[in-house]
């Protein structure tokens, strides 16, 4: 659908389907927001401060061909934002050994470069993006920021959708690649491996996730600074939010998802060489 065709987000309201209120499901609950529903071809979810920024996001990247996003199709009579629904499988809260394929690594990095190119661009107008809690990030690309395997939809083995734009907004795009390749890598102590990938090997994945993304020489001397900020300013923010928001933050602060991170950035460091070692190949190195 073309811009000027289109109604303004705030005042889009979804009509339902015929027969469609009959075919609801709960979906899995992922750490943050609840009540989550599909209805229908359609997914419900409750109406949040970021939601028409979200929406105004997701108008643009369907104008700009990207079509692995759901489209926001309005608010429905309850007032919850009204997605399209995406059709395939999404990890759990675990993620499962299926996970671990190599090909699907490629193609998650693949379409965080798509999202990236497709969101060039974008500035937001009608509807700013909340400031996020604690520093701001440099506001040079509008982007997911939270790319993680329960938020990507599969087909066939690769990725073909991407939800949950709660964590969207203006940041950089080497910061969403380097969040989405430590969440799919992933980049974590061993200790803190789920159930099944202890055998995996996250200097490979790291160069598989690299080479499909298409990092440049420069953004993977600067990866490890780029990460080391990254997960100390989630850590902020996420205590932050634990403290203000309460809900499901409180509940991940209270299981220990602080020195799950403390923990990732102290492997980060002691791995610093092994990181660029991987990435970069020795004669580029010594350049
Ligand atoms: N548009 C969509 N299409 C298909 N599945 C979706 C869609 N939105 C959400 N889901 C499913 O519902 C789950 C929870 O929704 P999500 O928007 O990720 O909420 P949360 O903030 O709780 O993580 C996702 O992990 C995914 O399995
Ligand atoms: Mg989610």
């Amino acid at each position: 659908m073309s811009n000027e065709s289109r109604v303004p987000v705030e005042e889009r309201l979804y009509l339902p389907a015929p027969g469609e209120e009959s075919d609801v499901e709960l979906m899995p609950a992922g750490d943050v927001t609840e009540g989550v529903v599909r209805v229908g071809g359609t997914i419900r979810r409750p109406h949040q401060p970021q939601s028409f920024a979200v929406a105004d996001y997701l108008d643009w990247l369907e104008d700009a061909g990207f079509d692995a996003t759901p489209r926001f199709l309005g608010r429905d009579a309850e007032g919850r934002d009204v997605l399209t629904f995406v059709s395939g499988k999404c990890a759990g809260a675990e993620p499962e050994v299926w996970v671990q394929s190599e090909e699907l690594l490629e193609s998650v990095a693949r379409l965080t470069r798509s999202l990236h190119e497709a969101s060039e661009g974008f500035v937001p107008a009608a509807h700013p993006f909340p400031p996020r809690p604690v520093r701001q990030d440099p506001p040079e690309l509008v982007c997911h920021l939270d790319v993680t395997p329960q938020n990507i939809v599969v087909r066939k083995g690769v990725a073909v959708g991407l939800v949950d734009f709660d964590l969207a907004g203006p940041s950089t795009a080497l910061k969403d690649a380097f969040n989405t390749a430590m969440h799919w890598v992933p980049l974590r102590d061993p200790a803190d491996a789920w159930p099944g990938w202890e055998g995996t090997d996250p200097f490979r994945r790291l160069r598989i996730f690299a080479d499909a993304y298409g990092w440049t020489t420069d953004e993977r001397r600067r990866l490890h600074a780029v990460g080391i900020d990254a997960v100390r300013l989630s850590y902020e923010r996420m205590e932050h939010n634990a403290r203000t928001l309460g809900g499901g933050w409180k509940r991940m602060w209270d299981d220990g998802v602080g020195g799950l991170i403390e923990r990732r950035a102290l492997w980060l460091d002691a791995h610093s060489e092994r990181l660029l070692d991987c990435l970069i190949d020795r004669a580029l190195r010594e350049s």
